[in-house]
């Protein structure tokens, strides 16, 4: 594992035009409001067209001054907007020391060339410009954008770099929906100082203890009494879970990872894992006053393998000691009633997810972790850690598969499967059907369970990846390769 050096990290940051920046963003982190700085870029007349740096950058996240990667200065980077069928440029620019790129999460696009091509290096000082055609096909839905260079994956997401990619469509135009308020929430805790990584931050993934929603400790949200709130939440933390709970209310969940769901479902929690998306509409049916979003605790497993060394010295560091300990109750966001509108509907009937046929190919893949050289940790599929030259999997265009996902452990540390491309629905979870259809990209896997995915091989020919979306796992070798082949 390479990791950013203190030094290095102060002095490549604080050039004059980083300094510029950075005095502007301090502002907007604590104004929230926005100066200039173009936090949401939209397409236009068909192409959405945007540069995007990634920097060093020092930042206010509530009171405490931290040293941050970011895309154009931001915490979260800017948030894209586009439709099917338009055309999307990117150019990345790398300010950073070490090499980059970037991923398109979740969007169904080509892996080859210019588009979400992970394989490319982006070497520091350098711009590459991405370039990719959404099909006209494509869903509506909450995805996102961060580097994927293998090995500084997690260091430079846990930094900072993230942001949002929507594609708005169908699921916009409903009109229950278009008559909420959207708010997105991009959920990501940071450390004031990158961390130097204990062998509990490895084998957990690295937390740290400043969470926030975009940005922001205690972020405000805002709703009116009888209107409709829609929730958009990412979470785009390396390793931390999120539990969510909002005080006196429920959520209506709309939509998953890859877009809507058929009709809202009602639920009391949240667990979205690092990766996973949520959409859900909240109504503001309460006496007006104040009610925190909590992130509740969860125990991802893995704890007893430390036993008794695990403490908060030398094998905790990198590691929010809450992690550590039993977890406690955080709170969020707080939401507040201001003003009434007509009492707002929720939508009866939202998008039909269709029903996938039997699948042709059915394969098995094995998660599990083992001890490394030294004190590291190595996390596998099948046994095998990454290797960029090897193909795991060959499917073909216009097939079905279904893989089933087990997690063997030792340790029981719950696993985030995440695949690049193409979405897929979950089919059972230890057996038991999923109670309803969803597009997904990213499912979790907790110790010594099996689930089983479906996975539509459409459109798209060429190499790609599957991983764990710990990003600490991930560069630790749990990421096997798909080259899908023509028919
Ligand atoms: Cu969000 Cu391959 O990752
Ligand atoms: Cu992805
Ligand atoms: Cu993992």
């Amino acid at each position: 594992m390479k990791h950013i050096k203190r030094r290095a990290f102060l002095g490549v940051g604080l050039g004059t035009t980083a300094t510029v920046l950075l005095s502007q963003c301090s502002k907007r982190q604590t104004l929230s409001s926005d100066l200039g700085l173009r936090s949401v870029i939209l397409s236009k007349e068909g192409l959405l067209s945007v540069d995007l740096e990634a920097n060093y950058g020092r930042l206010f996240l509530g009171d405490r001054q931290a040293n941050l990667l970011t895309f154009n200065g931001l915490i979260p980077g800017p948030r894209l907007e586009a439709k099917p069928g338009d055309r999307v440029q990117i150019s990345l620019i790398n300010r950073l020391n070490q090499p980059t790129n970037l991923h398109y999460h979740g969007l169904h696009i080509t892996p080859k060339g210019n588009g979400d091509n992970i394989f490319l290096s982006i070497p520091p000082g350098e711009r590459f410009t991405y370039e990719f055609t959404l099909p006209t096909t494509h869903p509506a839905g909450t995805f996102w954008y961060h580097p994927h260079h293998h090995g500084h994956v997690a260091e430079q997401v846990f930094g900072g770099l993230a942001g949002l990619f929507i594609v708005r469509g169908e699921l916009d135009e409903i009109p229950e929906i278009k008559a909420a308020k959207e708010v997105f929430l991009v959920l990501k805790d940071f450390d004031t100082n990158p961390a130097v990584l204990s062998p509990m931050a490895m084998m957990l993934g690295r937390e740290g203890p400043i969470v926030t929603v975009n940005g922001q400790v205690n972020q405000k949200l805002v709703i009116p009494q009888g209107g409709l709130l829609r929730l958009r939440l990412l979470n785009a933390s390396s390793a931390r879970f999120y539990r969510l709970k909002l005080e006196g209310h429920s959520f209506q969940l709309i939509a998953t990872d890859g877009g809507a769901i058929a009709a809202p479902i009602e639920l009391q929690e949240i667990l979205l894992a690092p990766g996973e998306r949520a959409e859900v509409l909240v109504r503001g049916n309460r006496q007006p006053g104040q009610y925190r979003l909590l992130n509740l605790p969860y125990n991802r497993g893995g704890m007893m393998m430390m036993g008794g060394r695990m403490g908060m010295g030398r094998m905790g560091r990198g590691m929010d000691q809450t992690t550590l300990q039993t977890q406690k109750t955080q709170s969020l966001a707080i939401l507040n009633y201001e003003g009434t509108v007509g009492p707002l509907s929720l939508p009866l009937k939202l998008i039909p997810v269709e029903a996938l046929s039997a699948p042709n190919v059915t394969r098995r893949i094995e998660m599990s972790m083992a001890m490394g050289p030294g004190m590291t940790m190595a996390f596998l599929f099948n046994g095998q850690t990454f290797n960029e030259k090897r193909i795991d999997i060959t499917p073909k265009l216009g097939t079905i598969e279904e893989w089933e996902l087990t997690n063997v452990g030792p340790g029981g540390i719950a696993h985030p499967f995440h695949l690049h491309t193409n979405s897929f629905q979950v089919v059972s979870r230890n057996g038991q059907p999923e109670p309803y259809r969803a597009w997904k990209d990213t499912v979790l896997v907790k110790g010594n369970e099996t689930v089983r995915i479906r996975i539509p091989f459409r459109t798209f020919t060429g190499k790609t990846v599957y991983h764990c979306h710990i990003l600490d796992h991930e560069d630790l070798g749990m990421m096997g390769t798909v080259n899908i082949q023509s028919a």
